[in-house]
């Protein structure tokens, strides 16, 4: 059995991986090769990356792509993507062309606010400490003045603090509940001090306060939420309904299932979370590229997507008066300065391509990337079936793990354009060509 290592963090790179390659390749010789390989050889970069975490060994690569023709509120925007799913760049890219002739996506910022808690304990009378909650709470905002300095000077803060009651749901549950305005910060940091330092104001007061005999309140934990149903945007793309019309199928047969569609992942479960799945697909990728916390934008999305009491659509469609109307709401927090953005090349370029949005425009461009990349999904679900664009992209994947050889990918490209691609018709036509 392998043994637990104590001190593992404080020793070399070399070291750790040495120890890795002793303890769980004692036989593979290759492992070594595999982890030199990603490094890089400028010694400064791979250093930047060594250091956004602890333990590193090397660099994991995902493809970074672009899908260009994005149309939104009059303006064209190419959205960078970072993502290893064969179809999706190329997905998004579908639906940015159908809909540049067909007026584009427009956008709006409902909300930009943000939101964390103070989670505290407490078993006495909840008047006592609603008292002393209104006596404490200029001290509570005045001990985060230095904190708030340079965010306040831009027009962003502390928006409020309330107490909230909770003990109903929890017993002895009470929460001082923060808004935020972080402006082009996502803010996690932000929120965070200001949380911890307004927490240490409060119990501090509470230590000395008169008014709290055998039951004192006691601060459990300080955090920001993920959830964050105030900081909405919303993406939407309209167009009359015959302007749908593609190949064989009329505009109006078309709207009619793609709306089908959209109620079923309305009001089922299980296609709901697949149906979501498809927008995250493009709301991750754009958020990676951007350097932005795509499990925070995750958690938040989906307990969003739940926030009725069952989980439904992100996306909502409907017919009127001819005319067919498909958009998303959703919240995101996200950020154009600060954390990875002005440290890794790749997010630095990828806003640059962006033309350095404010965190308003990202929340934008990222709906609009969840929209499309629905639109695009649903448009073949309920036309030819995903499995066609799907396994079309596919293809390269499965040339690579028969190690193919660019001569044999050529013919295959070619061949595979009119012939369904599977594994084993992949296979069998390679198999046939070296024979
Ligand atoms: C695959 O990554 C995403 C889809 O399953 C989304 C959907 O079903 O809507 C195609």
């Amino acid at each position: 059995m392998t043994q637990p290592i104590s001190g593992f963090s404080k020793k070399s790179k070399e070291e750790k991986i040495q120890w890795l390659l002793d303890t769980y390749f004692p036989k593979n010789k290759e492992a070594k090769q595999v982890i030199e390989q990603y490094w890089n050889s400028d010694q400064a970069l791979q250093q930047l990356h060594d250091d956004f975490i602890e333990n590193a060994l090397t660099n994991y690569y995902l493809p970074f792509g672009v899908a260009p023709n994005f149309l939104v509120n009059g303006s064209l925007y190419s959205l960078p993507m970072v993502i290893e799913e064969s179809s999706v760049v190329a997905a998004a890219s579908n639906a940015a062309k159908f809909w540049l002739s067909r007026g584009g996506f427009t956008t709006e910022v409902i909300s930009t606010t943000k939101n964390g808690q103070i989670h505290i304990d407490f078993y006495g009378a909840s008047e006592t400490l609603a008292d002393f909650f209104t006596e404490i709470k200029p001290k509570l905002i005045e001990s985060i003045a230095n904190i708030q300095e340079n965010m306040k000077r831009r027009g962003g803060g502390l928006i409020d603090i309330e107490l909230l009651d909770a003990s109903q749901t929890l017993e002895g549950y009470y929460q001082l509940h923060a808004t935020f305005e972080t402006l082009d910060a996502m803010g996690a940091n932000f929120i965070n001090s200001c949380l911890e330092q307004m927490a240490a104001t409060f119990e501090a007061e509470a230590n000395t306060s008169k008014k709290f005999d055998t039951h004192q309140p006691k601060v459990v934990m300080s955090i920001l939420s993920n959830y964050v149903p105030e900081c909405m945007v919303r993406a939407s793309v309209q167009c009359k309904v015959e302007d749908l019309a593609q190949n064989d199928i009329s505009g109006e047969n078309f709207a009619a299932n793609f709306v089908r569609a959209i109620d079923i992942a309305k009001s089922e479960t299980r296609r709901a979370v697949t149906h979501n799945k498809g927008i995250m697909n493009g709301i991750d990728a754009v958020v990676l590229a951007t350097g932005n916390d795509f499990r925070a934008v995750e958690a938040g999305v989906h307990a969003y997507a739940a926030r009725n009491g069952y989980y439904s659509s992100l996306t909502h469609a409907k017919i009127e008066d001819g005319v067919f109307s498909f958009w998303i709401e959703l919240p995101l927090a996200l950020g154009t300065v600060g954390g990875l953005t002005s440290l890794h090349p790749l997010v630095k370029f990828a806003l640059q391509l962006l033309q350095q949005p404010t965190a308003r425009e990202l929340m934008e461009l990222i709906a609009v990337a969840g929209l499309a990349q629905n639109f695009a999904a649903v448009k073949s679900l309920v036309t030819v079936g995903i499995q066609k664009g799907h396994m079309k992209m596919h293809l390269m994947n499965i040339l690579n793990q028969l190690e193919a050889t660019s001569e044999e990918k050529k013919k295959a490209i070619e061949y595979f354009t009119t012939t369904a691609v599977s594994h084993s018709a992949v296979t069998k036509f390679i198999t046939s060509l070296r024979s």
